[in-house]
């Protein structure tokens, strides 16, 4: 997804109002896509940043050196209260075991009056990345776990989340994000690489199942070199 999660970030940060001389948390930093946006803005010292996968922690640290890196949940974050002037996260409260006890956790890091943010792609919608491979699912497969249940998935999820998490000002918006795909086969690629919930279900299907799922994708896509406008759920609050 780092194709899509690389443009929204810039959005992301813009709708935070991240500026310069800010000390800001990425939560769930994963392979970056954000915290490469926020040192840009800021500079490796102004940013701080956590997952709790142990080589997304080892590559980060690589990756910006200068960044302070912890391996934690957003659950349980190991910095002192008000340490930040705003704290965020990409594409991450649908993985939270607890989504409002994660933001709380945010907000407590986070300076009064300063902003938690985080956004989620419209996976109810249909307008996430994946929504057009999990609507071929569901045709292969009415009972396929698609991930539109997911925390913050659907419009106004995620504004519900920030007000049981104690956020002040709320609001949300839908981000847009346009990516280009050079050929079917680009687009289709990361399907078959077995990683999250598409990759699993695509994997779990015997090779005529995988074959038909593909070709029917490959139908509904238009033709190469096509740009997919996807969007993502996006909400902002004051700690
Ligand atoms: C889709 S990736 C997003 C990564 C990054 N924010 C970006 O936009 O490039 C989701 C990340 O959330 C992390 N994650 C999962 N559960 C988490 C939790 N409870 N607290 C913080 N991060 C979590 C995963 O390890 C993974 O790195």
């Amino acid at each position: 997804m780092g194709r899509y999660s690389v443009p929204l970030a810039p959005k992301l940060a813009d709708f935070a109002a991240i500026t310069a001389a800010q000390r800001v948390l990425d939560v769930g930093c994963g392979p970056g896509a954000l915290t490469t946006e926020l040192v840009r803005r800021l500079g490796p010292d102004g940013v701080s940043a956590v997952d709790p996968s142990e080589p997304f922690v080892a590559a980060a640290r690589e990756r910006h050196p200068g960044v302070r890196v912890e391996r934690a949940a957003a659950e349980e974050l190991p910095f002192e209260g008000r340490e930040f002037d705003a704290a965020l996260a990409q594409l991450v409260v649908h993985f939270m075991a607890d989504p409002v006890a994660g933001l709380r956790e945010m907000a407590r890091v986070t300076r009064p009056g300063g902003v938690v943010a985080a956004s989620v792609w419209d996976h109810a919608g249909g307008q996430g990345p994946l929504s057009m491979f999990w609507e071929v699912a569901r045709e292969l497969d009415p009972d396929v776990e698609d991930e539109s249940r997911l925390a913050g998935a659907r419009e106004n999820d995620l504004a519900r989340l920030f007000r049981e998490a104690g956020l002040q000002d709320i609001e949300e918006t839908a981000l847009s994000v346009s990516v280009e795909h050079s050929s079917f086969e680009e687009w289709w690629e990361p399907y078959t690489l077995g990683v999250g919930p598409a990759g699993s279900f695509a994997a779990g299907l015997d090779v005529d199942q995988q074959a038909e799922l593909r070709e029917l994708c490959r139908e509904r896509l238009p033709a190469a070199p096509f740009v997919l406008t996807v969007r993502a759920w996006a909400a902002r609050g004051l700690a």
